[in-house]
């Protein structure tokens, strides 16, 4: 019988302390052995945002203690992994080198191979880990800090076709909570908030839609929801009404631009049977993935999301890249050091700054 691939994953990228287990089964899908996520959204609330050095120090004060719960839910030991995966990028670096020399020490310890995983590869494979994906597929990567359309074509292999050139999409969502004083973490408070407004009560400009490919842009729609934040004062029916027209007119963008990646990606695969891919944080959001559906079903292609449990940040989805790179021989030296910034296409070109020409 052929041995079942069994990984640990750590990840401290941000705001979440996690450890998991993963073992992959006969279907190709994953078993989860244990998946801990310790969330620190108590200590950051107060700031509205992620403070860098309190994150550090809350996974410097909890990863032991995660990473036992994940070995022992997991009811396996040590000597029954095959290798450990830790996220290695992109993210701060002072969370990053927390997971990453836990990681590091623990596969030199127990003689195990060892893999730094690039977070947003984590978040490209995670569906994987419950339904089985078919390379090449389109990728919508929508999370607190990257909003990307890239082609999926192998594990390690990515070609990006558009990109955000200023905030990430849930950047914007965290930005309008706290503008609306909605409360922390941002988009789940949007969401709910939402539900209870108008949403074409506000007209709000949809930035470069006609322009740029599938490039996005959401900077000026962020000014917009300030200017009415400030006209509207504290008014709860119209927070409400902004709050729900604020993520209307990000599922209008959405749609459009996604659309232009699917023709985008038709033409580069010549694939018939599509399979678009939507992860990361903002894909729990169920007004957006029911937007996508819908075009999905108008495109005649397939929209996989992963579990929510998947789509913010976890350690199951870095142990699971870890045990698909470990299949294509793509072990790390234990040298390799925390990366603030890691492009899953390299040759992509950079597209935030100033003297960027659309
Ligand atoms: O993937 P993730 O957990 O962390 C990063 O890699 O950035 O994504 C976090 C982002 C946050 O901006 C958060 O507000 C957003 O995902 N998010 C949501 C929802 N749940 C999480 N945005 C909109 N609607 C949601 N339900
Ligand atoms: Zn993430």
């Amino acid at each position: 019988m052929k041995k079942k691939i069994t990984f640990l994953g750590i990840e401290t990228s941000c705001d979440e302390t996690a450890a998991a287990v993963i073992r992959e089964n006969e279907a190709g899908t994953a078993e989860i052995l244990s998946n801990i996520v310790s969330s620190q959204i108590n200590e950051h609330k107060k700031f509205g945002g992620v403070v860098p050095e309190l994150a550090a120090r809350s996974h410097l004060e909890n990863i032991e203690f995660i990473i036992n719960k994940a070995m022992r839910e997991s009811k396996i030991t040590l000597k029954d992994l095959d290798g450990v995966a830790a996220t290695a990028g992109p993210g701060l670096i002072v969370c990053l080198a927390v997971g990453l020399n836990i990681a590091k020490s623990i596969a030199a310890f127990s003689n195990k191979p060892f893999l730094g995983v690039n977070h947003l590869e984590g978040h490209a494979l995670s569906p994987g880990l419950e339904k089985k994906l078919e390379f090449p597929y389109l990728l919508l990567l929508i999370s607190g800090g990257h909003t990307q359309y890239l082609i999926v074509k192998d594990v390690n292999h990515y070609e990006q076709l558009g990109t955000t050139i200023d905030d990430a999409l849930g950047e914007a969502f965290d930005k309008t909570a706290k503008m609306l004083d909605l409360g922390y973490p941002g988009g789940p408070a949007v969401e709910k908030f939402a539900k209870l407004g108008n949403k074409n009560y506000f007209k709000l400009p949809k930035p470069i839609i006609n322009k740029a490919g599938c490039n996005l842009s959401f900077a000026g729609l962020k000014t917009a929801v300030l200017r009415e934040t400030k006209k509207i004062g504290n008014e709860k029916k119209l927070k409400y009404n902004l709050a729900a027209s604020f993520q209307n007119t990000i599922n209008k963008i959405l749609f459009k631009k996604t659309e232009l990646a699917i023709n985008e990606f038709k033409k580069k695969t010549e694939k018939k049977n599509i399979q678009l891919v939507v992860a990361g944080g903002v894909a729990a959001n169920k007004t957006i993935r029911k937007n996508l559906i819908e075009l999905s079903k108008k495109m005649n292609c397939k929209a996989i999301f992963p579990n929510p449990k998947f789509c913010g940040d976890n350690a199951a989805m870095i142990a699971w890249a870890g045990i698909k790179r470990f299949k294509k021989n793509l072990v790390d030296d234990i040298k390799i050091s925390a990366r603030s910034r890691w492009p899953l296409d390299s040759k992509a070109p950079y597209m935030k700054g100033p003297g960027l020409k659309l």
